[in-house]
């Protein structure tokens, strides 16, 4: 039955939550990710989508400083790099070397590409609104990189866990 509860135990309770990463540049041009699950698809034509960052995470000030990003969804046998981009900071880590990351150019923003990632979004951020303790980055999908056979990616659970699914493999229960 429906009870009153804190916040946290509601976002435990509604999870998984499809978990990202979203790679940026510093203002030397040094790549950076952070494991994000406050996102999502806003617009379809164009396509677009936005993504809450916190104002005090290294991310932050790169995306302030470069505008845009490159949304990848990882897959499961990146689950140990993609825990660190949620739990290290950029601030004082090489987050996608010690994560075990290969990159690759974007075809149209600076932020490069994860390899052996099963989407990549390249996206330009249009506009930015603050939101509380977050700030929000509202981006155009510039670019769009798959890898068709290559599906099972990462759900985080609440804050305190990864799973991982692909969309072929969960029963349609409509
Ligand atoms: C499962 C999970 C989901 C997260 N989702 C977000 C999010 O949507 N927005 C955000 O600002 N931080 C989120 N974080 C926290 C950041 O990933 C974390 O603070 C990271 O260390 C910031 O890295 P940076 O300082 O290199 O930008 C999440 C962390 C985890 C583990």
């Amino acid at each position: 039955m429906l009870r009153e509860i804190p916040w946290e135990e509601a976002i435990l309770v509604a999870s998984p939550y499809p978990y990202v990463l979203a790679v940026t540049v510093d203002k030397a041009g040094k790549p950076n990710a952070i494991g994000l699950c406050w996102w999502t698809y806003v617009s379809w034509s164009p396509p677009m989508v936005v993504i809450a960052v916190g104002r005090e995470r290294y991310s932050h000030e790169c995306l302030m400083y470069c505008g845009e990003f490159v949304l990848c969804f990882p897959s499961e046998e990146q689950h140990k790099g993609a825990w660190l981009c949620g739990t290290a900071s950029g601030r004082d880590r090489d987050k996608l070397t010690e994560g075990g990351f290969s990159t690759r150019p974007a075809k149209v923003v600076r932020p490069p590409l994860i390899e052996g990632a099963t989407v990549c979004l390249e996206c330009v951020v249009k506009e930015s609104h603050p939101a509380g303790d977050h700030d929000l980055f509202i981006a155009e999908v510039v670019a769009i990189h798959g890898d068709p056979e290559k599906k099972r990616h990462l759900y985080s659970i609440g804050y305190h866990a990864l799973t991982a699914l692909s969309h072929d493999e969960v029963p349609p229960l409509a």
